[in-house]
């Protein structure tokens, strides 16, 4: 199968297409032929060992990751793909399922022609695709979703609430839109100009341009 490795720390060049035998599931794995992955700013981060204007972040991610370079080879943290074969014990799939998830504490990523996924672990997840979406936009929905949702529920979201997004025309922020109005807050999204009509467009009541002057910012505060 053709993967890309990556071997060492640094810009998109560090990455390599090589030819790598299909992996072989084990009783409780499946085989997920991948369709689509992610170009995400995290793994950019984790592409050049770096996480901007942070040395203790960094620190911390270079700890998982890998000091010197990196020990996981293949790159890439969100999937689709078809179900290629299931292990012995595997219930929940079966081969053909049209799936998508995260490759989240697995050894290898999803940049490749196949990843093997266990039908349960403990970082990451994996489930059936709705048929309404397509590869390209079930495999960019996981990471910046769950994300988007874990904090909306620390948060405790209710109906009554004011929220302010900044950074709405996102990964994590157009999520955070749409789901801040499934439970029927009020929204102000932050967002370049050319993005406010996309922020409106996912439900955003007021969409507030970042790069205007200090006035036009002052203006969250009057919202909120
Ligand atoms: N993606 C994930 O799953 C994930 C998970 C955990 C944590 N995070 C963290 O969450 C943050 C957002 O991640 P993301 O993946 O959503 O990033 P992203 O897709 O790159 O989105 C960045 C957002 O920030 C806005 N922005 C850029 N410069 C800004 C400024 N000066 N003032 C206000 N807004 C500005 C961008 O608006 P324009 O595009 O309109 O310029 C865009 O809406 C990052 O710190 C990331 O590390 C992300």
């Amino acid at each position: 199968m053709r993967a890309y490795l990556y071997q060492s720390y640094g810009p998109p060049e560090v990455l390599q297409l090589a030819e790598l035998p299909i992996p072989t599931p084990g009783g409780k794995d499946l085989l997920v032929k991948v369709h689509a992955s992610t170009v995400t700013p995290g793994v950019s981060y984790v592409r050049q060992g770096i996480v901007p204007g942070s040395t203790f972040k960094t620190l911390l991610m270079r700890l998982v990751f890998g000091i010197r370079k990196p020990r996981r080879p293949i790159l890439g943290y969100e999937f689709s793909g078809i179900v290629e074969t299931v292990g012995a014990t595997v219930t929940q799939f079966k081969k053909g399922d049209a799936v998508y998830g995260t490759a989240t504490g697995l050894n290898a990523g999803s940049y490749a022609d196949y990843l093997v996924v266990p039908e349960t672990w403990r970082w990451g997840v994996i489930a059936k695709m709705p048929d309404t979406l397509s590869f390209e936009q079930a495999a960019a929905l996981p990471i910046g979703a769950m994300t988007a949702l874990h904090i909306l529920l620390k948060a405790k979201i209710k109906s009554s609430d004011n929220i302010l997004i900044y950074g709405g025309s996102g990964s994590v922020g157009s999520y955070a839109i749409q789901i801040a109005k499934y439970y029927g807050a009020r929204v102000t999204a932050v967002c370049s100009h050319s993005n406010l009509s996309l922020v409106v467009s996912l439900g955003a009541d007021t969409a507030v341009d970042y790069t205007k002057n200090i006035l036009e910012r002052w203006k969250i505060l009057l919202i909120l």
